[in-house]
């Protein structure tokens, strides 16, 4: 049976003015709004007291289970304000599927897709107004469930929280839709064979913290992660998928089962077949993508993501000089700019909606 949410509604909620000026120039993942939704789960009674109440810190036992074992996972998706001022979001039913994925592999509980969905409508709902309007800006939700178990022993924990919290979002990159360049990690993997790399957990990301500061270093934006076969297949970027363009428009993106089945690429590449584009899914080899490129058979790359979106990726760099290549001053391709445009004209309410991706909140 769905949950119910009940609602203790803030009484520190921002002023009108002050939510104004986060509006104006919100940055990503900086302002938080005045709520969060919150869900509990323990082994004796499964997913209860579902609530909303006012956005604060959480009273976390230094026994923790996650403090000490890293027993998380997340997601992240946006809300859109459309021209006539109501609310939508894009295919939450994939993230909560996903998060139950990462749920499976983190042996944390699943949360029902209903309330999850529930969840984000709730919060959405009381602090709508923290929803931008206008230009490319959203609500950034980012769900996620930690081990709340207090006890060190190391097995799954038996006392699990789930929330959502909400911030609204500009773009991630501050340069918009520039090209970035992305830097090239043969040292540190991000992942390995049986690993967590398909799940949405912290520890990933922690794990690509290193060579991601190795890249800000090198002017790069982002890490570009390979597989752990010694053949240099393409594995994807810390936070987002990689697409290719081909000369004739077939987009090339790696498959592994070691990276984030990204709800964005799956359905820009789902949008592009319907555009007219061949799609080849498959291994990429490093060296496919820098000979494709001097030799003009790769036009375009791009990053993509929920927070990325699409980004062109202009060039990699990397230590050894021989696997440099790219040009960080190219403009955006046309194919990455239409396949961004089909994209962003869709999640605003600007374009038809053929697949019903589209739930409003
Ligand atoms: N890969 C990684 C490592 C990510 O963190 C993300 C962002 O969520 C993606 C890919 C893209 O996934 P999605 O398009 O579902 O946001
Ligand atoms: C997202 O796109 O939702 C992510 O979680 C990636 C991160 C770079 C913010």
């Amino acid at each position: 049976m769905a949950l119910q949410f009940t609602t203790t509604a803030s009484t520190s909620a921002k002023s009108e003015a002050e939510r104004a000026a986060v509006l104006a120039a919100p940055g990503f993942g900086k302002h938080f709004t005045d709520h969060m939704a919150v869900i509990d789960w323990t082994v004796e009674d499964g997913w209860h007291d579902a609530r909303i109440q006012p956005y604060g810190p959480f009273s976390v036992d230094p026994a923790s289970a996650v403090l000490h074992y890293g027993q998380e996972i997340f997601e992240g998706l946006k809300a859109y304000r459309r021209e006539d001022g109501s609310v939508w979001t894009f295919r939450p039913d994939q993230n909560a599927a996903r998060m139950q994925r990462s749920a499976q592999r983190l042996a944390l509980p699943q949360l029902p897709t209903e309330d999850f969905v529930e969840s984000l409508r709730q919060l959405v709902g009381i602090d709508e107004a923290w929803v931008p309007t206008g230009g490319e800006d959203s609500l950034y939700l980012r769900p996620f469930m930690i081990a709340n178990e207090v006890f060190l022993g190391v097995r799954a924990a038996q006392t699990v929280l789930y929330s959502v919290i909400a911030s609204p979002a500009g773009p991630y990159f501050p340069a918009g839709v520039k090209p970035v360049s992305i830097w090239l990690s043969r040292e540190y993997a991000r992942a390995g064979k049986g690993g967590t790399g398909a799940a949405k957990c912290g520890g990933n990301y922690a794990a690509s913290l290193l060579p991601t500061q190795e890249a800000f270093a090198n002017g790069c934006a982002q890490v570009l992660f390979l597989d752990e076969s010694g053949d240099a297949n393409l594995e994807e970027l810390g936070g987002m998928n990689v697409v290719l363009v081909k000369a004739d428009g077939t987009l090339v993106t790696p498959k592994s089962e070691s990276i984030l089945d990204g709800i964005t690429r799956n359905s820009l590449l789902e949008m592009a077949r319907d555009l007219g584009h061949a799609v080849e899914h498959r291994t990429v080899t490093l060296a496919e993508w820098r000979d494709g490129v001097a030799s003009g058979e790769i036009v375009e790359a791009f990053a993509c993501g929920t927070a990325a979106v699409i980004t062109p990726i202009g060039a990699i760099k990397a230590k050894d000089a021989a696997d440099a290549f790219g040009d960080a001053d190219a403009p955006a391709g046309p194919v990455t700019l239409a396949l961004r445009a089909a994209l962003t004209d869709l999640q605003y309410g600007r374009a038809d909606d053929p697949h019903g991706w589209m739930t409003q909140l």
